[in-house]
């Protein structure tokens, strides 16, 4: 997407006039909460129950680390499923669960919710896990998953949970990372029809976290898929650590006293890519997280909580499925969709069947996933009844304007908005986004910053940039939601996020964006070595490593390569060794998918290259720094630029012409 063909759209679309008269947040919202923003937050606040009320709404005594709600204490269980049965809301369903096998479904209502976070809460405290503990969290997108996340925030020990498409070392490294000493995990989930095991990779993982000097007490077991798993009995005798978890959680004692925690308690780790090869460690806090994801959730998707049926169809695997599937909707006490599968199992109307069974209203989901739809055709949708859907919204990655019209058209009757939100694991909660009551939806456009979030479109030396102009995305205040610091890494954080604009004290999102002539922000995707792969995030750097990890490979480049499907793809440049060459200087046919498999192996599938090319150089600069800008201009066809500032100018040309040879 480039800059001039996103100035071409211009499409508008009004808000519907009912949503807009019953909108939860009128205009007048952005102007209060400039005027007093901690204010504003405060009376966000509100909408939470919480056990102290705070002295001070926001202490940035110390930036970066802000500390909001100072002195409150609140228990985020306790607001997401025990308040809702206090009030009267207990026989509601709180999830709809929909397993991948069909007919496989769960309804569990906020009373079965409060029950089973108890029951869990119970049998890890008799498993001896305390506040602050750190506990790992491998699942499929099963019931149990809501809630091992809820009753570890009922005690206190922060979850990070990894994505179940990670592999063993990504485990491995980030239960290290957090030093983790219990990990909840499952024998197995459902993908696309077959059961895929998920305890063989623990134990790997286990094993793994020790030689880096993490020992695991505990790994809790879930039954999903009743697939054969190696077993160590942790109650047998002979040092095991395995634990299932039908025996200690379904027979413990369903109530559980919560303890208020202080407001800036750690909730949660959550792992994400970053420039270098080593994932961050992201930490969110506790008061502040639940009232920006709460409120956002309401305010963006105008949720009215005793009607709507709302569904997002992220992984609880990222940053999306903390916000806005477990912690922002069960604070508002919605009723919600929570599916395990993929959305072409059995066949490719899976989620429209989903919705209009369900009956959802609020559809929350990817540019990847829309893209695919259009692929597959509009008459897969039709068949569906999708007349409930009065809101849709869409994450992760800029969305084109044609992926836009679809969704509005083909998923929303031609009638319904669409919001595309803009945020990031770091900022937990939507930062810039429509109001769909207030905001003239343009496709393709994120809009503004919603009420109480300061955001600008800066140039390299910090000064706001004119409307029709370009530059970096930074935010400019605090907000409750956002990372309070890199898990054990505090230079890390100051570095990665403050130092760009230290002078100002922005945060810096790395992001490029633009102001159009209305003023309104166009996300025009990532400024830094950060891929953008089906809406998940991605690093070259640990790609890279990953395949210099073969033994067979001497150096290599990664480049995100624009894809009509997943917006980037994974792009690799790959020098061999010279003892993995054939006699005739040739690369071993099988030795591509081996280097794919490679990395899949350290990282995961997600991460697997589309395309490997075997090179033998690669562009630097004089300073030894890789140009992935004239590999980018290979790997998406187009002829290479400028030059001048390589080292050796003549490599690209031993790079495209090596290529063409097709050797
Ligand atoms: C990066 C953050 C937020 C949860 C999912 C991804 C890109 C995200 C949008 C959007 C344009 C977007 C940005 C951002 N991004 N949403 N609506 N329009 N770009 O979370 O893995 O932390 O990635 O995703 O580049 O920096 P994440």
């Amino acid at each position: 997407m480039t800059l001039s063909n996103l100035s071409r759209e211009e499409r508008r679309f009004e808000p519907p006039r009912e949503l807009a008269e019953n909108a939860n947040v009128k205009e007048e919202a952005y102007e209060r909460a400039a005027r007093d923003r901690e204010a504003f937050w405060a009376e966000q606040a509100d909408r939470l129950d919480w056990g102290r009320t705070w002295d001070r709404v926001l202490d940035w005594d110390n930036p970066p680390f802000a500390k909001w709600f100072t002195g409150g204490t609140i228990n985020a269980a306790y607001n997401c499923v025990d308040r809702h049965v206090e009030n009267g809301q207990g026989d509601k369903v709180a999830i709809h669960w929909v397993g991948e096998p069909e007919d496989d479904t769960r309804d569990l209502t906020y009373r079965d919710l409060k029950d089973e976070v108890c029951r869990a809460a119970n049998a890890l405290t008799e498993l001896g896990v305390k506040k602050g503990d750190r506990v790992a969290i491998y699942l499929p997108m099963i019931p149990e998953t809501v809630v091992a996340m809820l009753a570890c925030a009922r005690l206190g020990a922060p979850h990070t949970v990894v994505f179940g498409g990670f592999s063993a070392d990504a485990l491995a490294s980030r239960i290290a990372d957090c030093g983790a000493k219990v990990v909840i995990t499952a024998d197995g989930g459902y993908r696309r029809g077959a059961p895929s095991a998920l305890k063989p990779a623990v134990d790997e993982a286990v094993g793994k976290a020790r030689e880096q000097g993490q020992e695991v007490e505990t790994v809790l077991v879930v039954r999903r898929t009743g697939q054969d798993v190696e077993w160590t009995a942790k109650h047998g005798g002979d040092g095991g650590r395995d634990v299932w978890w039908h025996d200690v959680v379904d027979s413990a004692f369903p109530e559980h006293e919560p303890e208020m925690h202080d407001a800036e308690h750690p909730l949660y780790v959550m792992y994400t890519s970053g420039t270098t090869g080593k994932p961050k460690g992201i930490l969110h806090t506790t008061g502040g997280y639940l009232v920006g994801t709460s409120y956002t959730h309401w305010a963006v998707f105008d949720l009215k909580a005793d009607t709507d049926v709302y569904w997002c169809t992220a992984d609880v695997g990222w940053v999306t499925g903390h916000s806005y599937m477990v912690y922002g909707p069960l604070a508002n006490g919605v009723t919600q969709v929570v599916y395990e599968g993929t959305p072409d199992t059995p066949h490719k109307g899976r989620w429209w069947e989903i919705c209009e069974k369900y009956g959802v209203t609020i559809f929350y989901t990817a540019p990847t996933a829309i893209r695919t739809f259009m692929k597959w055709g509009a008459d897969i949708p039709a068949k569906f009844d999708l007349s409930k859907i009065r809101l849709l919204g869409s994450v992760g990655e800029p969305i084109n304007p044609e992926a836009y019209i679809w969704y509005r058209d083909t998923i929303g009757g031609g009638k319904v908005p669409v919001v595309d939100t803009w945020w990031q694991t770091e900022t937990g909660q939507i930062m810039i986004s429509p109001l769909p009551g207030v905001t003239h939806g343009k496709p393709g456009s994120a809009m503004k910053a919603l009420p109480g979030v300061a955001a600008d479109v800066v140039t390299d030396a910090g000064e706001s940039v004119p409307d029709g102009s370009g530059g970096y995305l930074v935010l400019t205040e605090p907000w409750p939601a956002m990372l309070r610091t890199l898990w054990g890494d505090d230079e890390r954080f100051k570095d990665t996020y403050w130092s760009r604009y230290a002078d100002q004290g922005f945060y810096f999102a790395g992001d490029g964006a633009k102001k159009d002539e209305d003023g309104d922000l166009w996300m025009l995707g990532r400024v830094d070595d950060v891929m953008n792969v089906s809406g998940h995030r991605l690093s070259t750097t640990e790609i890279e490593s990953a395949l210099v990890s073969h033994p067979k490979v001497a150096e290599a480049a990664v480049v995100g390569a624009s894809d009509d499907t997943t917006g980037q793809a994974v792009c690799a440049f790959v020098i061999l060794r010279e003892s993995a060459l054939q006699g005739d200087g040739t690369a071993p046919d099988d030795l591509i998918e081996e280097l794919r498999k490679h990395v899949q192996k350290q990282i995961g599938a997600i991460a697997k290259p589309r395309q490997i090319m075997i090179v033998p150089e690669l562009p630097k600069t004089r300073s030894g720094k890789i140009m992935r800008r004239l590999l980018k201009d290979v790997a998406e066809h187009r002829d290479v630029g400028d030059v001048t500032t390589l080292a050796d100018s003549t490599v690209m040309e031993l790079i495209t012409t090596k290529l063409s040879s097709g050797k």
